[in-house]
């Protein structure tokens, strides 16, 4: 057989397997069950002394990984903030594979490039934000936080007149970070690789749950008028949803000469949607957005998006030359904005996605994903032993469980639904107490997700509190 034709047979194999996962995420476990010597059972214990034939290295692979595999692709994984992969995004991302483009540079890939432009137009159009907004393809909103506060880093230093890029930190005037205080820690550690250090941040108190209080807000900007500032404010925390009053901050962040940066990692789609749009009122006014595709854009990993207002800041922190490169043009070089050089075409799954779904087919997503988080709360609330801790606003929901003898018994609930496999939720921390969130931005939930769920919660709690 000759290589090409080689080639298509073992593409032939991953594909088969790929179907085949696929076709089980109705029936197999949501959590995976394999223990570590499981999945590396089908593998060689050492680096192999001779080539294995690629249908043989496939095929192992496959076998290894299927008992370590999350069904988080399917419609009853709930936990942290995971969306599942569009029709068209999964399969333009294998076809990205195949292609094998190296998007850093108009010349390196036009496809990459050009096709990023339109992502990148139409990301902005589905989210609402300014027209003439830079935007950048990154990893994930890691990396969108990191990339979107190095602008905002250049353009406060800049203000200041220092320039950051050429002279670093050492010597320049100190910046200050001001937060919502339930900020996400990648939000910390993007200001911790930009140089900043995890203790520049002002955590800002709320005055309700979540949200930064206006005059907290006023009165740590009148602490230090000429200091260059960030302030980091949330478009959904992750385990309420919480969204910050744009409209009220962003004028009185930038009356003080201040960047504001917007964590918007899941919530800021929200502004895709008519119904939901009123939850993040006054977000395009904001200088700097993080956002997900792999969360509620449903493309597959990894897909995060940084966009800001002020796209010389952007690439003023972010472009690097060197004699071998060669510039695009009229046409935009990816590299301009990111700060990774190499990189595959992540922008042209989320484009796939986008056109999917189209302005109603998103806002319908996004509002279908709310509907049933309430779903799956009210469902389990009602449950004995359970007690609503936060009934969605957007599509993160959080429950308590406490056992007959008034024990919190949240964790063991979870454990216990994500054991019999039906669901998989996650735990964590609100005012002190443990809880079960419920997160959900899956395109493919539906109510008969929301019922086995439903149905999984109570069985694991009558259980528990049997004992
Ligand atoms: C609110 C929020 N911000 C940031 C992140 C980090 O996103 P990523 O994992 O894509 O880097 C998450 C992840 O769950 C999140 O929920």
């Amino acid at each position: 057989m000759d290589s090409l034709g080689s080639l298509m047979d073992t593409l032939d194999i991953a594909f088969a397997e790929a179907r085949r996962f696929l076709d089980s995420l109705e029936t197999r476990p949501v959590a995976s069950r394999g223990t570590p010597a499981e999945m590396l059972a089908p593998l060689p214990p050492h680096f192999p002394e001779h080539g294995i034939a690629a249908n043989d290295v496939v095929r192992a692979i496959a076998a290894a990984a299927e008992p370590g595999l999350t069904g988080n692709a399917g419609g009853r994984f709930f936990a942290w903030v995971k969306g599942g992969a569009l029709p068209a995004a999964l399969a333009t991302d294998i076809m990205c594979s195949a292609w094998d483009q190296n998007a850093v540079l108009a010349s390196t890939s036009p496809a990459g490039s050009v096709l990023e432009e339109l992502a990148g137009q139409f990301l902005l159009e589905a989210l609402r934000l300014p027209a003439g907004a830079s935007y950048a393809f990154v990893t994930g909103c890691q990396m969108a936080h990191t990339t979107a506060l190095a602008a905002a880093r250049h353009a406060v230093l800049a203000r200041k007149g220092w320039d950051v890029e050429a002279k670093g930190l050492q010597g320049a005037p100190i910046i200050r970070v001001l937060a919502n205080a339930h900020h996400h820690s990648s939000v910390t550690r993007a200001l911790r690789l930009l140089g900043l250090g995890s203790e520049c941040i002002v955590p800002l108190g709320e005055d309700r749950p979540g949200q930064v209080s206006a005059d907290v807000l006023r009165a740590a900007l009148a602490e230090a008028p000429d200091a260059p500032t960030i302030v980091i404010l949330n478009a959904g925390d992750l385990n309420i949803g919480a969204c910050d009053d744009f409209a009220a901050l962003c004028p009185i962040a930038h009356a003080a000469g201040a960047w504001v940066h917007v964590d918007g990692a899941f919530g800021l789609w929200a502004n895709a949607s008519p119904r939901l749009a009123s939850l993040v009122t006054g977000v395009a006014l904001a200088d700097s957005w993080a956002t997900d595709g792999h969360k509620w854009l449903n493309t597959p990993y990894d897909c995060g998006m940084a966009i800001t207002r002020d796209p010389e800041a952007h690439s003023a922190a972010m472009r690097m030359t060197a004699a071998y490169l060669t510039s695009g043009g009229d046409v935009r070089d990816p590299m301009d904005f990111t700060p990774e050089w190499s990189r595959r075409a992540r922008a042209l799954p989320a484009l796939a996605a986008l056109m999917e779904l189209g302005r109603d087919g998103l806002a319908g997503m996004i509002e279908r994903c709310c509907d049933h988080a309430v779903a799956i709360y009210d469902g389990i609330v009602r449950l004995p032993g359970a007690t609503g801790i936060a009934r969605p606003t957007m599509n993160q929901g959080l429950i308590r469980f406490d056992a007959s003898d008034g024990a919190n018994i949240s964790d063991a609930v979870i454990e216990s639904i994500n054991a019999g496999g039906e669901a998989f939720l996650s735990g964590g921390s609100w005012d002190g107490e443990r809880v079960m969130r419920i997160s959900v931005c899956g395109w493919n939930t539906n109510t008969n997700d929301v019922a086995r769920t439903v149905a999984a919660a109570s069985e694991a709690l009558s259980k528990l509190r049997a004992t």
